[in-house]
């Protein structure tokens, strides 16, 4: 059956996917309005469904706030709009006026987009809505192009990617994570409240305090069953998301680029693109819906994630600004007895940079503590054995800097106003060409000079007194135009330089998003590197975003910021849930530490296609009283590796084995540790006591291999 057909009856279209359905019509006044997302129907099926009403009620009531594929502004609208726009004159309606429907096939077949063109009845500006289905996932890809026909500026002060809508529930109940710098991802489910409720950030960048994405369901889903309706916005600016509950009992969301206040301008002749709204609908419970997010995210969205990620070292909470050729050399020296494959220079080995205080923005290497530049260390590194990786943040500056000095109208400003600095830096307006230009043009030099295998990219502060003097309209035009440019220069850089690897970082996970993980590799998850707390972090991470992508290092204790000490041992497989890396001053550890990290790191190599490329199963509550773990299968399910967990032991609380998921009935598997065979009946039914050892924090790493 086609990914998309229009039932010749009813004008519904229906869009499907491996195992769901999404409907949605032109109405008779004109509007996109939705029907249906649910499971997979057939069209004879989906002629049946009962189409809701689109006019009001009574005279108070408006047409319904939940119920169309991008409410606007106007007519008798009184939910939050999706497109608010206003026009030359200061009006601000859109009025439907449907202008073409199309859809268009990939030429393998395996995805089809469905693009319903619109114009407002009055003045020219067009509307297209745009859904991407594909063969291999249930996630719907929708986006909205807004183009001013006229000879006028037209602002959108609304400009969503899609307004989804669920069905209706007798009970609505909203997952999302909330956070702070170190504290990110903290995952929260509540009972989503009659009203609206805005998750946004203002911040200019995706921010450590909210994630734009959401899951929904009815209240009883639980980790392995129920139905959940989830989304996630590709965009790594300001955004906001308005959950709404109406009093009928409807919920559905919107959400896009901006918070409230900005606006997109848009010139006579101009085009906005928005950026991609995901939509899942997924059965098997909130780990049912993450894996296919991992899933996507793996195949859709990341360029390399077939490839096995590197160990890496980095050398921030060794030596923080204490960088040099000789210190860094020594650290290199260990990382690789360790059996690190990629060593990264973290932040300090440029310009002034003795501390956070200057030399932010002058990117050579600094003369005096690298009087030859980075090549000899690059070559040592390269030597070594390991890949070569740099620190940058290239989208700020010091005051105390050249670039500054030569430059201070280079940052984002409003004249007349303060320059607030926030770790002693300003940001820089990557939204001017020019600005955009010169960080390419350096960042180019230096992997290709340095031959540079992987940039940590980091941003340090969020976005204040947001100006931009420049074009008409720059200070709503910025709040793009920055991200657009960002992209822009990460695109090009990974065009220019194919063997590059990128990995987001905004002070710890500030910057994750599904638009950031379009142009880099991995993530930094958090600058807290307790792994105790790491374990709640990672889980909230993972709702949405895969292993594949999730950076965590291995550092010493007690640990900087918490001042707790976990075992060694307990550090190593809480890192090893995602990309596994090490962060600790190797210069202290012991002959002893550094034997048991490079078992560990062989340990982990053996074990790493599952964690990157496997199914991802959440056992378990990860600070709660018992045995918690997270399990990875591979997709043919013949191996499969567990990393259990538990923080203080209490006499007589129950002991619950841990039920593996995710194994076929019927078979068995090996214990490559120990040599137990195990059938996986009982291992997912009667669960399973993992061996671990006595005391505070304690773990194990259980490799299952499948007994043929
Ligand atoms: C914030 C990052 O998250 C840290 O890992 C480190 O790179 C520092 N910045 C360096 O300034």
């Amino acid at each position: 059956m086609p990914l998309i057909t229009r039932s010749p009856d009813t004008g519904v279209w229906l869009l499907n996917t491996p195992r769901t359905s999404y409907a949605l019509r032109i109405d008779e006044s004109g509007a996109p309005c939705h029907v249906a997302w649910g499971p997979r129907l057939t069209p004879a099926e989906a002629d049946t469904l009962v189409v809701p009403a689109g006019e009001p009620s009574d005279s108070f009531e408006g047409r319904p706030a939940v119920g169309e594929e991008l409410p606007v502004d106007g007519g008798t609208r009184y939910g939050p709009p999706s497109l608010q726009v206003r026009y030359a004159d200061g009006s601000r309606a859109f009025e439907w006026e449907p202008a073409g429907q199309r859809v268009e096939e990939s030429a393998r077949g395996n995805s089809a987009e469905l693009v319903l063109s619109f114009r407002d009845r009055v003045f020219p500006l067009s509307v297209d809505l745009h859904y991407r289905v594909r063969s291999d996932t249930d996630v719907i890809e929708r986006w909205t192009v807004l183009r001013s026909e006229g000879g006028h500026r037209v602002d959108l002060l609304r400009a969503d990617s899609a307004a989804w809508t669920l069905p209706p529930l007798p009970d609505y109940r909203l997952s999302h994570v909330t956070g702070q710098w170190s504290a990110e991802s903290r995952l929260r489910r509540e009972r989503l409240p009659h009203g609206e409720t805005v998750l946004t950030s203002r911040r200019g960048t995706t921010s450590h305090h909210a994630n734009p994405w959401t899951m929904l369901d009815d209240g009883t889903a639980t980790e392995d069953r129920g139905r959940v309706w989830s989304t996630a916005l590709a965009w790594s600016g300001s955004w906001r998301i308005t959950v709404q509950r109406t009093p009928d009992g409807r919920a559905g969301l919107t959400g896009g680029v901006g918070h409230e206040g900005t606006c997109v301008p848009l010139g006579p002749g101009e085009e906005f693109t928005t950026p991609v709204s995901a939509g899942l609908c997924a059965d098997g419970g909130f780990g049912g819906a993450s894996r296919a997010w991992h899933a996507y995210v793996r195949t859709h969205v990341l360029r390399h994630a077939e490839e096995t990620a590197p160990v890496l070292y980095n050398s921030w909470e060794a030596t923080g600004f204490d960088v040099d050729e000789a210190g860094q050399l020594a650290l290199a020296e260990r990382a690789a007895r360790l059996g690190v494959e990629l060593y990264v220079v973290d932040d300090g080995w440029f310009g002034a940079r003795r501390s956070d205080r200057a030399g932010l923005g002058d990117w050579t290497p600094a003369p005096d503590r690298f009087p030859r530049g980075l090549g000899p260390l690059s070559d040592a590194v390269r030597r070594l054995g390991m890949r070569f990786g740099v620190w940058v943040e290239p989208e700020m500056v010091n005051p105390d800097s050249d670039l500054y000095r030569a430059h201070p109208d280079w940052v984002l400003h409003l004249p007349g106003r303060a320059r607030t600095e926030l770790r002693n830096q300003l940001v820089l307006n990557f939204a001017r060409r020019d600005v955009a230009d010169w960080a390419y043009g350096w960042l180019d030099r230096l992997v290709a000079e340095h031959r540079v295998d992987f940039l940590k990219w980091d941003m340090n502060r969020a976005i204040g007194e947001a100006g931009w003097s420049g074009p008409e309209g720059g200070n709503d035009l910025l709040w793009t135009r920055y991200v657009h440019h960002l992209y822009g220069v990460l695109d090009r850089l990974r065009d220019a330089h194919p063997h590059l690897r990128i990995e987001t970082c905004s002070g710890g996970g500030g910057r994750v998003d599904l638009g950031i993980l379009a142009r880099t590799d991995q993530a930094w998850t958090s600058d807290n590197t307790d792994a105790v707390d790491r374990l709640g972090i990672q889980r909230g991470f993972g709702q949405i975003y895969p292993a594949r992508v999730m950076s965590a290092w291995v550092t010493d204790v007690p640990n900087q910021l918490t001042g707790l000490s976990v075992p060694l041992r307990f550090r190593f497989h809480a890192a090893a849930a995602g990309l596994l890396g090490i962060g600790g001053d190797l210069a202290r550890w012991s002959e002893a530490e550094l034997a048991e990290g490079a078992a560990l790191v062989a340990r982990y190599k053996e074990v790493r296609h599952l964690v990157q490329h496997g199914e991802q199963y959440r056992i378990g509550e990860p600070y709660g009283e018992g045995v918690s773990a997270v399990q990875y299968v591979a997709a043919d399910g013949a191996e499969a590796l567990v990393l259990a967990f538990r923080g203080s032991p209490r006499h007589g609380s129950p002991r619950v084995p841990l039920r593996l998921r995710g194994l076929p009935p019927g078979l068995r598997y090996r214990d490559t540790g120990t040599g137990a065979v195990h059938h996986s009946t009982v291992l997912t039914e009667y669960g399973l006591d993992p061996e671990l050892p006595s005391g505070d924090w304690a773990s194990a790493l259980l490799h299952l291999e499948r007994v043929p």
